[in-house]
């Protein structure tokens, strides 16, 4: 229960799986977050997996009626504990490299129940993908199905193949997370698809299963996918009709938004989305395949952060921060908002505060005139909605070791699931040689 009184109606409020308790701590599905970083040090990335069961859940009910193949993007959030979690309740995935692919293996997804996505497979990941079995290859271009089947060829296999479509539709979201447009890199031209298909025929070593698309992530508006969809299901049609090609599958991509900010509410509903996709594709009556990534974590992780120092320059009062850019890209990537907390919720009213990290860029500033309680060295905060591309994102400029993961259990149980990789670790990968 939140504690915020009225006399600071402005102090940030949480939201999701994060709470204050009754004495200002603040949890994350119940769990009280500031024991974590003295125990497993500071930043630190911690996820709640009962959020994440949640999110499953609240999916496969609003889709219930056309029972989908839920395939987790990988890319979101690649721990193979996190991934592990996932696949525990049935759900496969989405992966776009080999690297993705061993995740997921070694997270126990089952070889069918992986699609593998990615405009520029290497013919080595295409082989990793048919060595394993995946459910199918989702092609970008001509010249990666005749890679795909020269590899099929040599390995005396024939590859399952979904064409990804580029419908052509704006997503409505950051420009810099758009993939669905004309000009953009990802995916086959709408018109050419019905050429392609035909000349598909020539190759012995690939099969066309389905089609894909993925219009672009953190959607938040549900048209846009509707005019996806309607598309989809258009060209479905065409094959059938014109061509004779049934198709067996669709895959219709991830993208689904989730709220940053508590004035966000509960962001756009998984039911919503399930309407639009029963009205369009379900007269095709084909099996369902679906990838989302940041709806399954994104509100399901947070990072914590210590103030380091204060200081005022000019008129601006600046929080420095144990944790830069290189551990949270999402801001100076994207303009992106992170919604902050303080670990310990104060009544002291709220001042604006420039939020920045240590590293040597002027990018390296996480929020700018945020209304926080003013905080002091050793203060604590978490930045919220971390659980989907920041850790993922993290790399190592400045020489600066990569903060452990922690996984809180459903039953509340802390458990390290990757421990810090520390400067010794990466100075000794040059030093062994
Ligand atoms: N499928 C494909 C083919 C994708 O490219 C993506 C994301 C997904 C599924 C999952 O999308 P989601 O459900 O998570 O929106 N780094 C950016 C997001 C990049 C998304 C890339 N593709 C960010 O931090 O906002």
């Amino acid at each position: 229960m939140s504690v915020v009184s009225p006399e600071n109606a402005l102090a940030p409020r949480p939201f999701g799986p994060l709470s204050y308790d009754a004495d200002g701590v603040l949890q994350l599905s119940g769990v009280p977050l500031a024991p974590l970083t003295a125990q497993y040090g500071s930043p630190l990335y911690v996820y709640s997996a009962a959020h994440i069961s949640e999110q499953i859940q609240r999916l496969q009910t609003a889709f219930a009626r056309l029972d989908p193949l839920i395939c987790y993007a990988v890319k979101a959030n690649m721990n193979t504990h996190v991934i592990a979690h996932v696949a525990s309740h049935g759900v496969g995935a989405d992966v776009v490299s080999a690297g993705e692919l061993k995740r997921a293996l070694a997270g126990g997804v089952s070889p069918e129940k992986i699609v593998f996505a990615g405009v520029a497979k290497q013919p080595t990941e295409l082989e990793a993908g048919l060595e394993a079995g995946i459910l199918q290859f989702n092609v970008e271009s001509w010249a990666e199905l005749e890679a795909l089947n020269a590899a099929a060829g040599r390995m005396g296999k024939t590859a399952p193949v979904a064409l990804r479509v580029n419908p052509d539709v704006d997503a409505h979201t950051l420009a810099k997370i758009t993939t669905g447009t004309r000009g953009n890199k990802f995916g086959l031209p709408f018109d050419d698809i019905p050429a392609l298909v035909s000349q598909m025929e020539a190759l012995s070593h690939v099969r066309l299963e389905a089609l894909a698309m993925h219009i672009g992530s953190q959607l938040l508006k549900i048209q846009p996918f509707a005019d996806a969809y309607r598309r989809l299901a258009d060209l479905t049609r065409h094959l059938a009709e014109e061509q004779g090609t049934r198709l067996q599958r669709l895959d219709m991509g991830g993208g689904l938004g989730i709220p940053y900010s508590p004035d966000d509410g509960s962001g756009p509903d998984p039911v919503d989305l399930a309407a639009a996709a029963v009205e369009h594709l379900g007269p095709l009556d084909l099996p369902i395949i679906m990838e989302p990534g940041r709806f399954l974590v994104g509100n399901a992780g947070v990072m914590i952060a210590d103030v380091v120092y204060t200081k005022n320059s000019y008129d601006h009062r600046f929080l420095l921060l144990n944790a830069g850019m290189n551990d949270l890209m999402r801001p100076a990537l994207y303009d992106a908002y992170h919604h902050v907390l303080p670990l310990m919720h104060s009544e002291v009213a709220t001042v604006p505060q420039d939020l920045a990290g240590p590293i040597c860029e002027s990018t390296d500033v996480f929020a700018k005139q945020r209304l926080l309680p003013p905080l002091d060295e050793g203060a604590q905060l978490a930045f919220c909605t971390a659980g989907a591309y920041c850790a993922v994102l993290a790399n190592h400029y400045n020489g600066r070791a990569l903060p452990a993961e922690v996984l809180l259990e459903s039953d509340g149980t802390a458990r390290l699931i990757r421990p810090a990789i520390s400067d010794e670790d990466m100075i000794a990968r040059e030093q062994t040689l």
